[in-house]
């Protein structure tokens, strides 16, 4: 194959298999309201004091480099977003960065009801809500906490947004939820959603084990049986993640993230800045590099860009399956942001 062709601008972001790294996730807190058992273990994560926490000011500083250099897409993560202080403030300044084109979020739903009007008033454009389940005994097993009703609370408010793009994450874990998969298809089959089964994924404190790993290929058996579906395939672009399918008859779309069984590697777009900013070029990587101590000397846009630059040459092909992840897992979901 020629080697691909990148404007001089995009080099910057590019590694050696022709990926270029256009979509920046940030993680903005390590806390959470929820403790979801495949995120974290029961205790929590130690969290680190609120100034070892990149501020609003120094992520907009970081995401307006990124920026120049190609950065289009910024997705904010946790933790869980709306447990940070003022977020809505962030949007209002990364939705004036030129450059940035979506600004999007994931969020567990909890708190989203109130801050939903300025966050879209600020810029919010797609919006990712978890929810692995419609029953409140079994959401309270999964995420330890009680919620279910303000999730759903949330949802219903996001679909008042026309212009908002709502997702639904279900993390698919055998014998937890895949008596509900169908069930879920059937309560979002007509909304203007797109519902997401993504992989159980192997995280540090998280106990992930094969037993509980149900594969994209098994999930779509227990959905076909009830919804047939029609294949689309990955978005637009070709670098998605998620394979997209139609429930023949509704309007609802479903994705499977099948980041396990079909990893999507070779169209990785995806870099992450963690809450105490550390630089992940692949979800999977346990090296980071330090973002948030050059910044605080001073560091000049060239010198981190080229940082940066440096680091995304590094990226490997792809990571290293399921049981190579499980055996060296890295941090607990909860302190990366997904
Ligand atoms: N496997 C797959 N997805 C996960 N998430 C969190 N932990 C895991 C895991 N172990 C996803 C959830 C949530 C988002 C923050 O990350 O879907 O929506
Ligand atoms: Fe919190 Fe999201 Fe992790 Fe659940 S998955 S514990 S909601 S960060």
């Amino acid at each position: 194959m020629d080697k691909p062709f990148f404007p001089p601008e995009m080099t910057t972001l590019a590694d050696t298999f022709g990926r270029v790294h256009s979509y920046l996730r940030v993680s903005v807190t390590e806390r959470c309201n929820l403790r979801c058992q495949y995120c974290m273990p029961e205790e929590g994560v130690p969290l680190l004091p609120h100034s070892e926490i990149l501020s609003f000011e120094e992520i907009a500083t970081l995401v307006s480099w990124l920026a120049s250099a190609g950065v289009r897409k910024v997705r904010i993560t946790g933790g869980e977003p709306t447990v940070r202080k003022n977020l809505p403030d962030l949007f209002s300044m990364l939705n004036r960065i030129p450059g940035i084109e979506t600004l999007s979020m994931t969020t567990n739903g909890i708190l989203l009801a109130d801050q939903l009007p300025e966050l879209v008033k600020n810029g919010l454009k797609q919006i990712n809500i978890s929810l692995d389940t419609l029953s409140p005994e079994k959401f309270k097993t999964i995420t330890r906490r009680d919620g279910l009703d303000r999730v759903l609370n949330s949802i219903q408010k996001a679909l008042d947004y026309p212009e908002l793009e709502v997702k639904i994450n279900a993390v698919a874990m055998a014998g937890v939820n895949d008596d509900e998969f169908a069930d879920l298809v059937n309560f979002f089959k007509d909304m203007p959603v797109e519902l997401r089964f993504i992989e159980f994924m192997p995280f540090s404190g998280n106990g992930w084990n094969r037993g509980g790993f149900i594969s994209k290929a098994d999930q779509m058996k227990l959905i076909t049986t009830r919804f047939p579906l029609i294949h689309l395939g990955f978005n637009e672009s070709g670098t998605g993640t998620a394979n997209r399918y139609q429930v023949q008859g509704h309007p609802l779309k479903i994705g499977f993230i099948a980041s396990m069984s079909e990893n999507f590697c070779s169209t990785c777009s995806r870099i992450r800045l963690t809450a105490e900013g550390s630089f992940k070029s692949c979800l999977f990587e346990n090296e980071e590099l330090d973002l948030k101590t050059p910044l605080r000397a001073g560091i000049s846009k060239n010198d981190f860009l080229n940082l940066i630059s440096d680091r995304i040459k590094e990226k490997k092909k792809q990571h290293g399956g399921m049981d190579g992840i499980a055996s060296n897992p890295g941090r607990p979901m909860v302190a990366i942001g997904g």
